[in-house]
């Protein structure tokens, strides 16, 4: 069985980086759960398509969605490729997380995006990162973590990550939105934002991401 190692919790826990440094060290496959909502929001924008006609568009969604995911360079985030193009700072944006948590919350996207999710699993292993990766995509996989940081930090890590991307955002409203985010993700009725029984939670607040690595292998 193709190994999988499941990196889930809040938005801006570290799993992105976390993901990355363990895809990179192991060489294997990664899966920004994440990204792939995003795109999905992205592509469904670009052809206007909106929950009330998904379902007629399935066809041609199911044949164009087709996205794949570069681990990249250390401290830069996970690029995401869609129909040939490079669209990682299109769907990194905050419009666009937005958007993605509002769709998220919908089943009949959680279903869509599901198999898309499973096609990812190909030797030699593979790293999810999301936020239902242990708890219901992944429910099989043997080493499961559960990232996690205070808002604050969360928030001060996401405002770093932007400023990089030369956007600038205030903080108070960052940490708003974050948490709204958050309590969307924590409340939803379909695969919400919980650590699996059997997984391993690392609170991160007080990590690098180095720290955070080694304590994950001295887990696994
Ligand atoms: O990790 P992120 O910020 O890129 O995720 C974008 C949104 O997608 C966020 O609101 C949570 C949602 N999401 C989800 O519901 N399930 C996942 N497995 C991954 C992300």
């Amino acid at each position: 069985m193709i190994p999988v190692i499941t990196i889930d919790g809040p938005s801006g826990a570290g799993k992105g980086t976390i993901a990355q440094m363990l895809a990179i060290e192991l060489n294997w496959n990664i899966l920004d759960s994440g990204a792939l909502y995003r795109t999905l929001a992205y592509f469904m924008k670009e052809n206007s398509i909106s929950l009330e006609n998904f379902k007629d568009n399935q066809d041609f969604l199911k044949a164009r969605f087709k996205v794949s995911f570069d681990p990249g360079t250390p401290g830069e985030p996970v690029r995401v490729i869609f129909e040939k193009q490079d669209i990682t700072h299109i769907v990194r944006t905050e419009e666009m997380a937005k958007i993605t948590s509002n769709l998220a919350a919908e089943p009949l996207i959680r279903e869509f995006i599901k198999p898309c999710q499973r096609e990812f699993v190909t030797a030699p292993g593979l790293i999810a990162d999301g936020r239902d990766m242990g708890t219901v995509i992944f429910h099989d996989a043997k080493h499961k973590i559960f990232l996690t940081a205070s808002a604050k930090e969360r928030a001060k890590r996401r405002q770093t990550q932007l400023k990089r991307q030369g956007l600038k955002v205030n903080m108070r409203t960052l940490l708003k939105e974050l948490e709204e985010r958050d309590k969307k993700d924590i409340e939803r009725e379909h695969s919400p934002l919980a650590p699996a029984d059997d997984s391993v939670i690392i609170d991160t607040t007080n990590l690098n991401p180095k720290g955070v690595v080694k304590k994950i292998k001295t887990y696994l």
